[in-house]
C-alpha cells in the first residue's frame, strides 16, 4: 500500500507568501518525491537491536532532516536539535553514557542520533513564527516552555523515525542512558537537553526479537 495511493510522497504544496520573500524562498527548495510504502514506514518496520556494516551516507542524514523538519510543532517552535554521532571518538564518549543493555547495539550502529530539545527554543520564534509575538508567550514561563520543548521535540522524534524509514534507514530508539552524562558530553554550554537517542543504519535481522503485540482499536481508543 502506498501512503497516497500513487507510490510517492508528494512535496508539500508550494505556497508563496506575498508578504515575505524569505518564506517563499524556503518553500521553493527543490524536492524529489520518494517512493515509500506503509509497510516500510509502519507495519514491517522494526526496532533494530543490531546493525550491519553497511555505511550511511552523510547525504542521507541531510535528506532525513530535510523531511522531518516539515512535521508540525506548536507555534512552529521546532525545538529538536540533533547530533549525529559518527566518529570513533564521539561514539566512545556516547558509549560511556549508555545503559549496559544498550551498549552493544549502539556500538554496532554506523550512526547514532542524539535527539535533543532546545529549552530556549523561543529565542528563534521571531524567525520561525513571524505572525505573532510568540516569544513573549514563553519568556519567564519556565514550566510552560519546558512542557512545550518536551512535547514538540518528542513529536519531532516521531517524525525523525518516519523520515529515517522513508530514506531507507532502520532505527533503534533508546531511552536507556544517563541523561546528565549525555547532556554534559554533547550539549555543554548550550540550553539543549537530551530527549532520546536513536541508532541508525541497516538492521541485522538476526538480532530482532519477535514482534510484540499492539493494543487493538477497542483497547486504545474511544469514539465519543
Ligand atoms: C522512546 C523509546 C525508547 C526506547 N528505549 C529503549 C532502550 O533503552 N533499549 C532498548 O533496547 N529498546 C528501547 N526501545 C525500543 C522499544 O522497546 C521498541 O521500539 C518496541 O518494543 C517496539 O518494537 P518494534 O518496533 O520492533 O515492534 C525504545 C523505544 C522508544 C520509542
Amino acid at each position: 500500500m502506498s501512503v497516497n495511493g500513487d507510490d510517492e510522497i508528494r512535496p508539500p504544496p508550494y505556497r508563496r507568501d506575498p508578504r515575505d520573500s524569505r518564506i517563499a524562498t524556503l518553500h521553493a527548495q527543490p524536492r524529489n518525491p520518494m517512493n515509500v510504502t506503509t509497510e516500510q514506514l509502519f507495519t514491517e518496520a522494526r526496532t533494530q537491536n543490531g546493525f550491519t556494516d553497511q555505511p550511511v551516507a552523510e547525504a542521507q542524514l541531510h535528506q532525513l532532516y530535510d523531511l522531518m523538519k516539515w512535521g508540525p510543532t506548536s507555534a512552529n517552535c521546532s525545538p529538536a536539535r540533533i547530533v549525529f554521532v559518527t566518529s570513533p571518538a564521539a561514539k566512545d564518549k556516547l558509549l560511556a553514557c549508555m545503559s549496559p543493555g544498550n551498549v552493544d547495539k549502539t556500538k554496532s550502529a554506523p550512526v547514532v542520533a542524539i535527539i535533543g530539545m532546545d529549552m530556549a527554543f523561543y529565542d528563534k520564534l521571531p524567525y520561525l513564527f513571524p505572525h505573532a509575538d510568540a516569544k513573549s508567550w514563553f519568556v519567564g514561563k519556565k514550566e510552560f516552555a519546558d512542557t512545550t520543548a518536551f512535547r514538540n521535540s518528542s513529536l519531532q522524534g516521531g517524525y525523525f523515525i518516519l523520515a529515517a524509514r522513508t530514506v531507507g534507514l532502520d532505527c533503534g530508539p533508546m531511552s536507556g542512558f544517563d541523561n546528565a552524562k549525555v547532556d554534559a558530553a554533547f550539549w555543554a554550554g548550550t540550553e539543549v537537553k537530551t530527549n532520546f537517542i536513536c541508532n541508525l543504519g541497516h538492521g541485522d535481522p538476526s538480532k530482532l526479537f519477535s514482534r510484540s503485540p499492539r493494543l487493538t482499536f477497542e483497547e486504545a481508543c474511544r469514539i465519543d
